[in-house]
């Protein structure tokens, strides 16, 4: 009776899991990680290395990456609430400093993205051969944009970020290592070389943060 008890107890959480939509989620707020970005219109490979503070408003990314054939390395530091990106160089020992006007935007299922479908990838076939991810999907008409998301059920973790606008093409992002939390804070620090006057009117300005990427190089 016992056993009949806890295995219909068992059942009816079984039932109501599957009934449960997901709902839209926040990643958690620090985190490091790493990153791929395949964008194929503009022949963009990139791997980048990251710190992101949601609360600071605050990411910093060493990327490395190929566009047009073109090698580059950039080390970035883009302070979203003082409106500053820096452009690091520690072998060159400079620092290019911009006006930032681009909004943060946290890690996050937007409020009004579709729910798409819950999968496993991998298999669930055996134990740590599968991950349980919620997929979404959602536009943007102001930047004529659609986006594909994958983050895991639990944690709420992004795995794959798919985006597409006119003006960027298919842009790739894929989250992996992922580790919770600020391993080194001075990652938010720009080093001494940087100037760190506020931005003086002339100064470059970057309206997004792909821009940084995506432009130069
Ligand atoms: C990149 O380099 C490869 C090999 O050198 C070449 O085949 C290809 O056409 C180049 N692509 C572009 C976009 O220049
Ligand atoms: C560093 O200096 C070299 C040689 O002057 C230059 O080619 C390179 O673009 C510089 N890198 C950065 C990130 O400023
Ligand atoms: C979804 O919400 C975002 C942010 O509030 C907004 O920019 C976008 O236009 C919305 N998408 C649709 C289809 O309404």
């Amino acid at each position: 009776m016992h056993l009949l008890i806890s295995v219909s107890v068992c059942l009816l959480l079984a039932v109501t899991a599957v009934a449960q939509k997901p709902h839209p989620c926040k990643s958690p707020p620090f985190m490091v990680g790493r990153v791929t970005l395949l964008s194929p219109k503009g022949q963009l490979v990139a791997y980048e290395r990251f710190t992101y503070d949601a609360l600071g408003k605050r990411i910093r990314a060493r990327v490395q990456g190929t566009n047009h054939n073109h090698s580059f390395h950039v080390d970035i530091l883009a302070l979203f609430q003082e409106g500053v990106v820096y452009e690091i160089s520690y072998r060159n020992q400079t620092c290019k400093k911009s006006a930032l006007k681009a909004p943060f935007q946290p890690i996050q299922i937007p409020q009004n993205a579709t729910f798409q479908a819950q999968v496993i990838i991998g298999s669930s076939s055996g134990p740590g051969q599968g991950l349980l991810v919620n997929n979404w999907f959602g536009d943007i008409p102001e930047q004529k944009a659609k986006y594909f998301l994958t983050f895991t059920e639990f944690g709420c973790l992004p795995i794959t970020n798919l985006y597409n606008s006119e003006q960027t093409g298919w842009i790739l992002t894929s989250f992996f290592d992922l580790v919770i939390g600020i391993e080194d804070p001075e990652d938010f620090i720009p080093p001494d070389f940087c100037d760190t006057k506020p931005v003086d009117k002339g100064e470059e300005v970057v309206t997004d943060f792909f821009e940084v990427l995506l432009k130069k190089h």
